[in-house]
């Protein structure tokens, strides 16, 4: 566990540094010009993980329709298995929460055993399979929901 780290909303001066770890972590990656934009759409909440003052990480969700929907959770290789995708994880949640939406939901690639251990150690349940959601390489898509009713186990 990393106590160094800081959760913040994700600002102008963070894209450059969060394009490189979309590059790092994703055939088909975000450009910075795409996450800038997110920075003005009103439904957006992108967060960013700083480690002694260096972006190590960040998580993008869009607010709509009473739903969290994540686009994207990544953390840079140097700053890995620190607990810090986990914090990302339980800061969108609360997000969320206090935004008053009725839960929080994603899918990821059925090959992904890391985020996928990381969604059910956070506490989602796994709801069903999208067939060959994902390209290069074509992949099934597993759904992952935290739904807020009466208390969730964070
Ligand atoms: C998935 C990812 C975000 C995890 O980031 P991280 O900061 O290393 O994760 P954490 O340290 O917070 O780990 C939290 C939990 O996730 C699981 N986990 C994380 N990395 C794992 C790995 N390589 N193998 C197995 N489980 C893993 C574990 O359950 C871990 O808890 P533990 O350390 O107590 O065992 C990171 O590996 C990454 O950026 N991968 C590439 C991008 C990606 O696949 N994003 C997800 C798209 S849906």
């Amino acid at each position: 566990m990393n106590d160094d780290v800081i959760i913040v909303p994700m600002s102008p001066a963070h894209i450059a540094a969060i394009a490189r770890i979309e590059a790092e972590c994703f055939a088909q990656p975000w450009s910075a010009r795409s996450l800038e934009e997110e920075l003005n759409v009103p439904s957006a909440v992108f967060l960013t993980a700083l480690s002694g003052g260096e972006v190590a990480g960040y998580m993008g969700a869009h607010h709509l329709g009473g739903c969290a929907y994540v686009c994207n959770v990544a953390v840079a290789r140097a700053f890995r298995r620190q607990g810090i995708a986990a914090k990302l994880v339980r800061a969108q949640t609360a997000a969320a929460r206090e935004a008053g939406m009725s839960e929080i939901t994603l899918e990821v690639r059925h090959s992904n055993a890391a985020a996928r251990a990381l969604y059910e150690q956070s506490g989602f349940e796994w709801i069903g399979t999208r067939p060959r959601f994902y390209s290069d390489p074509t992949e099934d898509a597993e759904i992952y929901t935290l739904t807020f009713g009466g208390g969730s186990n964070l």
